[in-house]
């Protein structure tokens, strides 16, 4: 068939880590290169898709194709994603850090006192949001990763957020940083299990999938 299958739709991708400033030198955030998500936009910019990658701080490269929006923290990322709709599909790839901290505006230093203590508040959850947006996306695509019992994780996770699709991820082995990935995809239809392959070809493949389903 056409290598363009995607041609006329326009994705959103959000990837990467959030960071979550503590002062002016310091932030929290979650474990992500952000790999997976960027050969996920290529693979779909490949297929003629007009994408949009929201991405938090990584050190990669735009994948050609892809219009790409830097962020910082979840709230940026959030904001983001809302100006970046309408859109016929999303996939959040991005590990969005769950809690923000009470920033001080000056470095906070070391004293006798001893360390200091942080105020956290809790982040908007992007996904859930935006399967409860009235400019939701027809094919609503989240990611999970996993350690254990993946797959019911997984499915759980796809009817409390309200995405279609889950792409979880069994991050037991090396995967955090690696070239691979183990692969469950779990739908409305049913659970689909993917032989362990390139992050690469994992992007192909879903990428393929969701030019099946538009
Ligand atoms: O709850 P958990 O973080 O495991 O959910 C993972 C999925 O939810 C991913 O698709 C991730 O991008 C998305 N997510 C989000 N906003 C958050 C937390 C997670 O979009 N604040």
């Amino acid at each position: 068939g056409s290598g363009k299958r995607l041609a006329g739709k326009r994705i959103l991708i959000t990837a990467g880590p959030t960071h979550e400033p503590i002062d002016p030198v310091r932030y929290i955030a979650n474990r992500s290169s952000g790999r997976q998500g960027y050969a996920i936009a290529g693979a779909l910019a490949h297929l003629g898709a007009e994408v949009t990658l929201v991405s938090g701080p990584v050190a990669l490269p735009t994948p050609p194709g892809v219009t790409r929006v830097d962020v910082e923290t979840a709230q940026e990322m959030a904001n983001a994603v809302a100006t970046a709709l309408p859109a016929d599909a999303a996939v959040m790839v991005a590990a969005v850090a769950d809690w923000r901290v009470e920033t001080s505006d000056q470095k906070i230093k070391k004293t006798a006192e001893g360390a200091p203590r942080l105020e956290f508040s809790e982040n908007p959850d992007i996904l859930a949001m935006l399967a409860q947006s009235p400019r939701r996306p027809a094919l609503l695509i989240g990611f999970a990763a996993e350690t254990e019992r993946v797959v019911e994780h997984a499915a759980e996770k796809r009817t409390r957020k309200g995405a279609d699709w889950i792409v979880a991820n069994d991050v037991s082995g090396d995967v955090m940083g690696g070239e691979a990935n183990s692969i469950h995809l779990v739908t409305g239809d049913g659970i689909e299990h993917w032989e362990r392959m390139p992050k690469a070809q994992v992007a192909e493949k879903l990428a393929q999938r969701i030019a099946d389903a538009l």
